[in-house]
């Protein structure tokens, strides 16, 4: 049966892209000196607080951060909508939405631990327009626009352009994977797929933060990133970063992509991902 939900649209846009520029330079302001704010924070003292059970932390910094990308994002563009992780939800009704994470990786920020990152990313429905990543302690910073290629800046480079990787032996390949915050009591926790994975591939990392896991497929870093049950902020920048990098994304059993709450997803090169897709099969 054909599936009803909406599908990412990496293609159509009817924004006017030439606004796009100004907008990603906007972002590029907001999320560096959101960057700042955080490593200020790193290894400071840090109180942690749990959400959704004794594993899910929130640290004062990941509600100082959306609070200032939402202060940011409201002045500069009034009538956005934003969707953050730490509960921000507003002008739901407006065509262009943000999706932002003001920590993805807070278990590696709270632990004093890096990479972690600020996820930020504007959607024109199910239209990924931009998509921008930054992790602060290597001060590295991932970017996209909806067909115009995929980016990175760091102490290296400068804007250098995205490619996935070209590797098509799955026995040289490293994975990245990741885990649901509910994995002791979840029956669907990756426990299966990791040992499976650990069968076929050179090498599994489990680094922490989801957007980065997308950038470092993206950047040709590792062949392959999967994981189960995330959220829209985790991924919905660094789906656009991949895609535009010439990743193949598709939910885990092989079907289109589409940004919904708990989202299970496969993003690698093209041939790694058929042989990932492939082994994945034989578990169900
Ligand atoms: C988490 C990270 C982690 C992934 C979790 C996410 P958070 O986000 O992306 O790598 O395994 O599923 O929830 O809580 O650090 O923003
Ligand atoms: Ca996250
Ligand atoms: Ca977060």
């Amino acid at each position: 049966m054909e599936d009803a939900r909406p599908k990412i649209d990496m293609k159509s846009k009817t924004l006017d892209i030439h606004e796009l520029p100004k907008i990603q330079e906007i972002c590029e302001q907001i999320i560096r000196e959101a960057g700042e704010l955080l490593r200020e924070g790193f290894r400071s003292d840090i109180r942690i607080e749990t959400k959704s059970n004794a594993n899910d932390w929130v640290t004062q910094y990941d509600k100082q951060c959306e609070l200032l990308l939402v202060e940011r994002l409201t002045a500069a563009f009034p009538t956005h909508g934003i969707v953050g992780e730490e509960g921000s939800n507003l002008r739901p009704e407006s065509d262009l939405q943000w999706y932002i994470d003001p920590i993805d990786g807070t278990t590696n920020f709270a632990h004093g631990l890096a990479p972690f990152c600020i996820s930020m990313a504007l959607y024109q429905q199910t239209t990924p327009l931009i998509g921008m990543i930054y992790e602060p302690i290597g001060e590295e910073l991932f970017f996209a626009r909806n067909g115009a290629g995929a980016y990175v800046t760091n102490r290296l480079v400068t804007n250098k352009r995205l490619q996935v990787s070209s590797e098509t032996n799955l026995g040289r390949s490293l994975l990245i994977t990741g885990f649901p915050y509910d994995r002791r009591d979840a029956t669907n926790n990756n426990y299966r797929e990791i040992t499976l994975m650990l069968d076929h591939a050179q090498g599994v990392r489990r680094i922490g933060s989801a957007a980065l896991d997308l950038c470092y497929v993206a950047a040709g870093r590792a062949e392959a990133y999967w994981e189960q049950f995330l959220n829209s902020w985790d991924i919905a920048a660094g789906i656009l970063i991949a895609a535009e990098a010439g990743a193949t994304l598709s939910m885990l059993d092989g079907s289109p992509m589409f940004i919904q709450e708990r989202v299970s997803l496969l993003a690698a090169n093209p041939t790694i991902h058929s042989q990932v897709l492939a082994h994945f099969q034989t578990l169900s």
